[in-house]
C-alpha cells in the first residue's frame, strides 16, 4: 500500500530517503517515544531498549501480553557487551556468518537491561537487522532499540509502512518508510543459553545454515536430536513455553478466520499438486455454497486450478512460487493481509513442504490458523 509523507492522525510519516528523516526519528526515540522502521524481515516498533517507560509505552501501543519479552536491535557485535553478560564462544561463530541478518540471539542479559525488555528473564534475544535504515537509526540513537514486529498483537506482521499505519496508525508516534521489506517473516530465535542450543522460533534463517555454523543445534519437530536441558528441563512443553513465553499466544493471524490445508510429501510434483488444489476446492465450495465469502491463498503452481473458484465468487491470489520458498515468506503476509482488506470471512490457505523456509512458512501459518486439513 503506497502512503503519502505527512500526518496520519498523530503519527509521523517520515520517508527514509529525506535525509533529516532518521535524525528526527532517532530525537523521537530518545525522548521516550516510539517509531516503526523497516527491517529486512518485517517493520519494528521501535523504542529506546534501555528506558523502562519507553519499554512500557511499546507494550502498550502494541496490546502486548507483558510476559512476552522483545528483541534489542543492535548495530553491530560491538554493542553486544552493553546487554550481554557474557557472549559464548559459539555465538562469536553465529554473528561472524549471520549478522547483520534475520538471527536472533538469546543470551544470559547483563545487568541494566530493564526488565520490561526481557519480562523479568534472566535472557536477552538480541539482533542486528541487514537494514540500512534500521542500522543508521540505530546507530543515530546510540543505544539498542526494542522493537518487536509492529502489529496489534496476534495480528499480521506489517510488511510495509502502509501495514503499519492499518496495525498501529494513531498509536505511533512515527513511521520511517523505507518501503517493502524483502525477506517477509521474522527473524529466527536460536537459545544459546541451553544445552544443546535451540531454535525458539523458526524463522528467516533456515536451521540447515545455522548448522553450518553449530551442527548440534536443536529445532522442536527434528528426529533424533538431543532435546537441550538447563537444569535437566525438556525444551518442549511447559519449559519451552517459559522459555520463550512469545510461542504460548496466537498470532499471524488475519481477522478472517484460516483454515490450513498441508501438503501431503512430495508436494513438488504433479501429484501433490493436484491434490491439494482439489482439497481446497472442495472446502471453498462447501463456504461458499453456505454463503460466506471465501479467499483463497494459493501458490504460482496452483493458480490455474483455482479459475472455477473464482468464477464462483472466490477471491484468489497467489503469495508465491512453491519451487522457490523464499517468493512465499516474502509474500505470506503481504497476501493474507490483502485477503483480509476485502472482508472475507475465511480464508483457504495452501500449505507447503521442505526443509530451508518451509519451517518458518509453515510456523506462521499453522498459528494463523484456526483449523488444519490434509490434502
Ligand atoms: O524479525 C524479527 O525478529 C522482527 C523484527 C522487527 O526484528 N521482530 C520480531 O519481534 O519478530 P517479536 O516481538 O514480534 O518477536 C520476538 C520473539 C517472540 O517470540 C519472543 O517471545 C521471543 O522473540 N523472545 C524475545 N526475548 C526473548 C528471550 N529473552 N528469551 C526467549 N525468547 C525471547
Ligand atoms: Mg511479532
Amino acid at each position: 500500500m503506497e502512503v503519502l509523507p505527512g500526518r496520519v492522525r498523530e503519527t509521523l510519516v517520515l520517508p527514509a530517503s529525506d535525509p533529516e528523516a532518521i535524525r528526527r526519528a532517532a530525537d523521537i526515540i530518545l525522548a521516550g517515544g516510539t517509531v516503526a522502521f523497516p527491517t529486512e524481515t518485517v517493520y519494528g516498533l521501535g523504542a529506546d531498549g534501555l528506558n523502562p517507560l519507553a519499554v512500557r509505552r511499546v507494550f502498550s501501543v502494541k496490546g502486548r501480553p507483558p510476559d512476552n519479552p522483545i528483541i534489542l536491535h543492535i548495530s553491530g557485535p560491538e554493542m553486544l557487551p552493553a546487554v550481554a553478560r557474557e557472549v559464548p564462544e559459539v555465538a562469536h561463530g553465529l554473528v561472524k556468518e549471520f549478522w547483520p541478518g534475520p538471527l536472533t540471539l538469546v543470551l544470559r542479559k547483563r545487568e541494566g537491561v530493564p526488565d520490561e525488555v526481557t519480562a523479568g528473564l534472566e535472557t536477552v534475544a538480541v539482533r542486528c537487522p541487514d537494514h540500512p535504515v534500521a542500522l543508521a537509526l540505530i546507530r543515530a540513537v546510540g543505544r539498542p532499540l526494542a522493537a518487536p514486529s509492529a502489529n496489534r498483537s496476534g495480528r499480521l506482521s506489517p510488511t510495509d509502512a502502509g501495514d503499519v499505519i492499518e496495525e498501529l496508525g494513531g498509536r505511533v508516534d512515527a513511521i520511517l518508510d523505507g518501503g517493502p521489506t524483502v525477506l517477509g517473516v521474522e527473524s529466527t530465535v536460536v537459545d544459546l543459553t541451553s544445552s544443546p542450543p535451540a531454535v525458539l522460533r523458526p524463522g528467516a534463517l533456515p536451521p540447515e545454515e545455522i548448522r553450518r555454523v553449530l551442527p548440534d543445534l536443536f529445532v522442536a519437530g527434528d528426529r533424533g536430536g538431543q532435546a537441550p536441558s538447563r537444569e535437566g528441563a525438556a525444551h518442549e512443553g511447559a519449559a519451552g513455553a517459559a522459555r520463550s513465553p512469545g510461542l504460548k499466544y496466537g498470532h499471524y493471524a488475519p481477522r478472517a478466520s484460516v483454515i490450513l490445508v498441508r501438503a501431503g510429501g512430495g508436494d513438488g510434483g504433479d501429484d501433490g499438486i493436484a491434490r491439494i488444489s482439489a482439497k481446497v476446492i472442495a472446502r471453498a465450495e462447501g463456504l461458499l455454497g453456505r454463503g460466506l465469502r471465501v479467499g483463497v491463498a494459493a501458490t504460482d503452481e496452483t493458480l490455474p486450478a483455482y479459475r472455477g473458484l473464482s468464477d464462483k465468487g472466490a477471491v484468489v491470489a497467489s503469495m508465491g512460487e512453491r519451487a522457490a520458498l523464499e517468493t512465499i515468506a516474502a509474500g505470506l503476509y503481504r497476501t493474507l493481509r490483502s485477503l483480509d482488506r476485502q472482508g472475507l470471512d475465511v480464508i483457504v490457505v495452501e500449505g507447503v513442504t521442505g526443509g530451508g523456509l518451509g519451517l518458518a512458512i509453515m510456523d506462521r501459518l499453522a498459528r494463523a490458523a484456526g483449523e488444519v486439513v490434509e490434502s
